[in-house]
């Protein structure tokens, strides 16, 4: 079994970005956590961070016939992102949605999520414990299918 672990725009300045709504632990600390637990649960695991819109786009393109789900955070494109929620659900792939912050309780502008709509789940809140929650919810829900 295979994931494709996404994380969108800023991302990549966990530890230092809004440590109160986000932590202290950085994106390396992040990536460590996913690669420990597909490991424990024998899932192989890509990792993936982009700024971009367009390479988000591509990389869940490119997931298609060699992954078998992607666990996805895609941060502020989460609530702009169209082309996200297309490419999400042209390949199909099964996706949970994560996001360290509970979005249900931020701004009015974060309380659209167009990825979710592709999304079999989503975790919202429990900060870096939700990536662990969606890697093995997938799991669970590839075992079962
Ligand atoms: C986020 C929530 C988004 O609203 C925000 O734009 C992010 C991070 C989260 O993980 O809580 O960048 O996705």
């Amino acid at each position: 079994m295979k994931f494709l672990i996404i994380n969108g725009p800023n991302l990549n300045l966990l530890g230092l970005r809004e440590p109160d709504i986000y932590g202290k632990q950085d994106y390396a600390a992040l990536c460590a956590l996913c690669r420990a637990t597909c490991a424990e649960n024998g899932i192989e695991a890509e990792l993936f961070q982009s700024n971009h819109e367009g390479a988000i786009v591509d990389a869940i393109q490119q997931a298609y016939g060699k992954v078998d789900g992607i666990v996805i955070n895609p941060a502020a494109y989460t609530h702009t992102s169209i082309a996200i929620l297309d490419a999400l659900k042209a390949v199909g792939l099964p996706a949970v949605e994560v996001h360290i912050s509970d979005v249900s309780q931020r701004e009015d502008f974060r309380q659209i999520s167009y990825a979710g709509k592709a999304c079999i789940k989503t975790y919202m809140g429990l900060g870096f414990e939700g990536y662990r929650q969606a890697i093995l919810y997938l799991k669970d829900y590839l075992e079962k299918k």
